[in-house]
């Protein structure tokens, strides 16, 4: 998926690396509580939209030699055939703003191309000017603006796979 970084599966053994890289991200839990904790990442392993199977997820770590810098939740075929949708995205706070977020996000959609999908989704609360930013410049276009189930607006987005 990257020539940059080595991309694997993420597992129970990594998540005391998992727990040390999100937890630095103290603004995103406070736009998306609640702060992570081990039992939170656990069950990121495993949490699914409805109907899908684990076959269709993709909870995977980019590592620049063994130290991971990304963490990504992709599920593939959702929510239709054609599309993947993007549930998680972080990059080691130490290593942002170095562009590293959308190098790795222009290889995850060129091998998600490659593989004939047409577009991927995703959704940011309306509120994280940095996450709207991140994914504009990306190529996310705004599809529609929705509640969550804290009351707050999401933004849900698609880059077509041109
Ligand atoms: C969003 C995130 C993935 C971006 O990763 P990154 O490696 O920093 O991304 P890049 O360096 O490619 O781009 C970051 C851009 O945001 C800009 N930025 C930084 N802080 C910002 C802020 N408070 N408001 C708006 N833009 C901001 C940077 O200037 C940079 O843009 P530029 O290249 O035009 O200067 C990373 O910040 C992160 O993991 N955040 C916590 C988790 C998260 O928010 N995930 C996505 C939410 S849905």
């Amino acid at each position: 998926m990257s020539e940059e970084y080595i991309v694997r599966k993420l597992e129970y053994k990594d998540i005391d690396e998992i727990y040390s890289l999100c937890k630095e991200n103290k603004r995103f839990y406070e736009f998306c509580p609640p702060m992570v904790s081990i039992e939170s990442i656990k069950d990121d392993m495993f949490i699914l939209p409805k109907g899908k199977t684990l076959k269709d997820k993709y909870y995977e770590g980019f590592y620049k030699g063994d130290k991971l810098v990304a963490i990504i939740d992709l599920i593939t075929n959702y929510p239709d055939e054609e599309t993947c949708f993007i549930g998680f995205f972080m990059v080691d706070i130490n290593v942002q703003n170095k562009g590293i977020g959308s190098y790795i996000i222009n290889a995850v959609c060129d091998e998600l191309k490659r593989n004939n999908y047409k577009n991927v989704r995703l959704a940011w609360i309306e509120d994280d000017k940095k996450a709207e930013y991140f994914w504009h410049k990306n190529g996310f276009k705004d599809l529609e603006k929705k509640l969550d189930q804290n009351s707050h607006n999401v933004i849900e987005a698609i880059r077509v796979l041109i």
